[in-house]
C-alpha cells in the first residue's frame, strides 16, 4: 500500500474524522439549483391551516375558492388556494398517495379543476419526512412520485414541511423535492417550511425554494408564546437582519396572516398586514373567507398596502429606528419612493417622529406623503413629520420626493 493510500485509509476509518470529511464532501458536491422563474413578487393566497386545521374537505376548499372571488380578494391579487395538512390518507400498493375518501370523495383532481375554473391557482402540502406534522404520509422516499402526482392533478404550489425528518439534511432534502418538481414538467411554486431552524435564508434559494419560513408557527396574538407558536411582535423581531436574503423569486416567509381569526383587534391586524407588506412577505390569508366581516375584508384588500408588498423591485424593508415601544420600518419602492411603517408596540399612545435622515434623505428635500390606511394625501413636508400612533397599532405611509418643476 502506498503511503498516500495508507494515510487516506487511516483518515477514513478513524471515526471522529469521518463526519467532518463527509460534511466537507457533501458541501463540495451540492450545486445551487437555478431559479424556476416563479414568484417574482411574493405569493398571495389563502391556506386552510390557521383557521381550519385538520378540518379540510373538497367542499371547504371549493367554498373558500368561491369566496376568494366573491369577496374581491381575487381582484386584489390573491391567487393560490392552498390546502394544508390532513388531506392525505395513505398510499396504494404502488406507493401512490391518495386523499381521505370521505372528505375528498372524487379525489383531488376535480377540486383543482374547480379552483382553476375560477381563475385561481391550487396549492398543496406535504412533508420532507416519513410523516407530516399531523401523522399523515409524508413524501420521504416518494419525492418524484409525489411531484409527478401533483403535476397530474394540476397543482401550482407546494408547501413542504419538516416534521419527522430524522437523519435528513434540510438543504439536500429540499433540493431533492425541488428537482422532483422540476422533473415533473409543471411550474410549481416551492414553499419551504423548516420553521427557520436551519437558517433557510442562507440556502433556501440554492435548494430551489421560492419562499422559506423564517420562524415557528404564528399564534393569533400581538405578542407572546403559545407552545410552538409565537405572536406577531415576536415574529417581527426575528426578521431583523434577513432582508438581504430576499428578492424576486425567493422570499423570507414570516408565516401566514391571522387577520379575521379573532385573536387580535382590527388595529393589530392592520399592523400585521402593514408589516408583512414592508417585509415583502407572502400574503397568505388564514381566515374563513366565506364568513369574514367588512373590517377583515377591508384590511385584506387594501390595494395601496398590497401594492407595497408586491412592489416589483422586491427589496425587503428594514427597521431603521427603535426606541422603547416606537419603531420605524422602511422599504424602497420602484420610482424612488419608500413605504414607511410607524409602529407602536406598547399599550400607551405614542407620538412617533420620522426624520428624513432615518429615510436616508437630506432634510431639505420636500416629500409628498400619503396615508395608506386613510387613503389620503398629506401636506408636503420637509425635514421630519410626527404622528400620534395608538397602542399596538401602526401608521403606514408612502413617500415620494416632490419633483422639481421643469
Ligand atoms: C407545521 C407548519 C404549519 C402547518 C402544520 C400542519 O406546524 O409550520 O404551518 O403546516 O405543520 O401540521
Amino acid at each position: 500500500m502506498s503511503r498516500f493510500l495508507l494515510i487516506m485509509t487511516v483518515l477514513l476509518t478513524v471515526s471522529p474524522l469521518r463526519a467532518p470529511l463527509a460534511l466537507a464532501s457533501e458541501a463540495m458536491h451540492f450545486h445551487a439549483r437555478p431559479g424556476n422563474g416563479l414568484a417574482l413578487t411574493p405569493p398571495m393566497g389563502w391556506n386552510s391551516w390557521n383557521h381550519f386545521g385538520c378540518n379540510v374537505s373538497a367542499a371547504l376548499i371549493e367554498r373558500e375558492a368561491r369566496a376568494m372571488v366573491a369577496s374581491g380578494m381575487k381582484a386584489a391579487g390573491y391567487r393560490y388556494v392552498i390546502i394544508d395538512d390532513c388531506w392525505q390518507a395513505g398510499r396504494d400498493a404502488n406507493g401512490n398517495i391518495y386523499p381521505d375518501r370521505k372528505r375528498f370523495p372524487q379525489g383531488i383532481k376535480p377540486v383543482v379543476d374547480y379552483v382553476h375554473a375560477l381563475g385561481l391557482k391550487f396549492g398543496i402540502y406535504s412533508d420532507a419526512g416519513g410523516q407530516t406534522c399531523q401523522g399523515r404520509p409524508g413524501s420521504r422516499g416518494h419525492e418524484y412520485q409525489d411531484a409527478l402526482q401533483y403535476a397530474r392533478w394540476g397543482v401550482d404550489y407546494l408547501k413542504y414541511d419538516w416534521c419527522n425528518t430524522g437523519g435528513l439534511r434540510p438543504r439536500e432534502a429540499y433540493a431533492t423535492m425541488s428537482d422532483a418538481l422540476r422533473a415533473s414538467g409543471r411550474p410549481i411554486v416551492f414553499s419551504l417550511c423548516d420553521w427557520g431552524v436551519r437558517k433557510p435564508w442562507r440556502w433556501g434559494a440554492a435548494a430551489g425554494g421560492n419562499l422559506w419560513r423564517t420562524t415557528h408557527d404564528i399564534w393569533d396574538a400581538w405578542s407572546g408564546q403559545h407552545g410552538f407558536s409565537i405572536g406577531v411582535m415576536n415574529i417581527l423581531d426575528l426578521q431583523v437582519g434577513l432582508a438581504g436574503y430576499a428578492g424576486p423569486g425567493h422570499w423570507n416567509d414570516p408565516d401566514m396572516l391571522e387577520i379575521g381569526n379573532g385573536g387580535m383587534t382590527d388595529a393589530q391586524y392592520r399592523a400585521q398586514f402593514s408589516l408583512w407588506a414592508i417585509l415583502a412577505a407572502p400574503l397568505i390569508a388564514g381566515n374563513d373567507l366565506a364568513h369574514m366581516d367588512a373590517a377583515t375584508r377591508t384590511i385584506l384588500t387594501n390595494d395601496e398596502v398590497i401594492a407595497v408588498d408586491q412592489d416589483r423591485l422586491g427589496i425587503e424593508g428594514r427597521r431603521v429606528y427603535r426606541q422603547g415601544d416606537a419603531e420605524i420600518w422602511t422599504r424602497p419602492l420602484v420610482g424612488g419612493g419608500e413605504a414607511i411603517v410607524l409602529l407602536n408596540r406598547g399599550t400607551r399612545p405614542l407620538r412617533i417622529r420620522v426624520t428624513w435622515s432615518e429615510l436616508g434623505l437630506p432634510a431639505y428635500l420636500p416629500l409628498r406623503l400619503r396615508d395608506l390606511w386613510r387613503h389620503k394625501d398629506l401636506p408636503v413636508a420637509t425635514g421630519s413629520v410626527t404622528f400620534p400612533v395608538a397602542p399596538t397599532s401602526v401608521i403606514m405611509l408612502r413617500e415620494t420626493p416632490v419633483r422639481p418643476r421643469s
